[in-house]
């Protein structure tokens, strides 16, 4: 049994604005592992410092990190022996187009690519090298930026000439100084995941209203509390999923076809 308000230990402690994700995640993780009988083998791709493969390492599972960046895996490697999980961590120079070399036996239990799909040269082209790395039950969790939450973020900035672009440009981009490549939308996502060998099983929008609230309204650990129930309640029930649509994250739950 998972319990969702129990914090992951010592240096992979999620942010209170990544918690709902590392929630999902530890409970899929926790419903394969009893499945497959053993701790799965998980890909983080784009994984930068560690601030998710270092919590599933914590919970036993073996992890590859993939990135492209040598400042961010040698975090990760810093962060993997301070939290005891190094010989669990194995940290590789490489990107999305390097996969095949990482693990040519298509084997992965779980990927996950969380804020790197919006950086990618080529979306489709990642997804599918994901695809071939998963084992064929595997699963992929995705994380990207949604683009109405920008709309909406600039939208109540007074940015509304921002926000219209954000809303009509093909990349949900919100001008030309505008740091993010591309972001999504739900069913843009979809149609992404289904063309590349994908089927979702759950999505949901995170960080619907975290994103929204200024930091100086969340004064106390309640407030943090009552503010992560929300969004829970938005992310659980199909009823509120219009909602989600809202969230600065879509967080979806893919299965390999
Ligand atoms: C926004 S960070 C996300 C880090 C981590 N996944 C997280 O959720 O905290 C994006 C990461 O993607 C990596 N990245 C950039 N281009 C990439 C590519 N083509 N393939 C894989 N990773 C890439 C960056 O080095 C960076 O670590």
């Amino acid at each position: 049994m998972v319990d969702e308000r129990r914090p992951a230990r010592r240096g992979g402690a999620p942010s209170f604005r990544t918690q709902a994700i590392w929630s999902t995640v530890r409970k899929l993780a926790a419903t394969r592992e009893a499945q497959l009988g053993r701790p799965l083998s998980v890909l983080d791709l784009g994984g930068g410092t560690g601030g998710l493969a270092v919590p599933l390492a914590e919970l036993g599972h073996d992890i590859t990190v993939v990135d492209p960046s040598p400042d961010a895996l040698a975090a990760l490697e810093r962060r993997a022996a301070e939290s005891g999980v190094a010989e669990r961590i194995t940290a590789r120079q490489g990107d999305a187009d390097s996969l095949a070399e990482v693990r040519p036996d298509a084997g992965f239990d779980l990927v996950c690519c969380h804020g790197v799909l919006e950086v990618v040269d080529d979306p489709a082209a990642a997804l599918a090298a994901v695809a071939v790395a998963l084992a064929p039950d595997g699963h992929l969790s995705l994380l990207v930026a949604g683009r109405l939450a920008v709309v909406l973020a600039k939208a109540l900035a007074g940015d509304f000439v921002q926000a219209r672009e954000a809303l009509t440009s093909t990349d949900g981009r919100w001008g030309r100084t505008d740091p993010l490549p591309r972001r999504f939308d739900i069913a843009q996502l979809e149609a992404l995941l289904d063309g590349n060998g994908f089927t979702s099983e759950h999505v949901h929008g995170v960080r619907v209203f975290s994103d929204l609230v200024p930091s100086g309204t969340i004064d106390s650990a309640a407030d943090r509390v009552a503010l992560l129930e929300l969004e829970q309640a938005v992310a659980e029930h199909p009823a509120y999923a219009v909602l989600g649509e809202l969230g600065a994250g879509i967080h979806v739950l893919a299965r390999r076809a």
